[in-house]
């Protein structure tokens, strides 16, 4: 299996709880690597930008308003399979439905606030590492 990197946002709702290194921990137990990471207070025309893909969607304002609400942590992942090890340690979106040891489970609070976001295809991690992180930021 090829080492491949994914990107990562630990969430307010993480931050505004401090869950940064209990997350981080997960990750990293799971098998992935932080090759990069910054926190950040999100503007709006990154919140904006970054989820454009759901524009249409009824709960746009709200993820984008709880995205700027409280810092969060941005992650570049590395390791074998990134994606989908990360979507897999992550579990389903809706913490109800995610499965025992996943770090929604564990952690989130509701759909919305899901303490962490992580890419859905390796076409879409570079995009969204590309996003927030210059190339020299990234320390493999
Ligand atoms: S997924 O994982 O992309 O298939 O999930 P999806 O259901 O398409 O949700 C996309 C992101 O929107 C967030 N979300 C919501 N935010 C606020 N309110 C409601 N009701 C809601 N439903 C979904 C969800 O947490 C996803 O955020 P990211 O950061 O992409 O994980």
């Amino acid at each position: 299996m090829a080492v491949t990197r994914t990107f990562s946002i630990i969430k307010p709702d993480a931050t505004r709880r401090n869950l940064t290194g209990a997350v981080t921990k997960m990750l990293e137990e799971a098998g992935l690597r932080v090759v990069a990471s910054k926190r950040i207070h999100m503007t709006r025309e990154q919140a904006e930008g970054f989820y454009a893909v759901h524009s249409e969607r009824p709960f746009f304002g709200e993820l984008c308003d709880f995205m700027m609400s409280e810092p969060v942590v941005v992650q570049v992942l590395e390791g074998e399979d990134a994606v989908t090890r990360n979507r897999d340690i992550m579990g389903a979106t809706n913490p109800a439905d995610a499965a025992p040891g996943t770090i929604r489970k564990e952690h989130a609070l509701s759909i919305g606030e899901n303490t962490v976001h992580g890419s859905d295809s390796e076409e879409n991690a570079k995009i969204e590492i590309d996003f927030f992180f210059k190339p020299e930021e990234i320390v493999g």
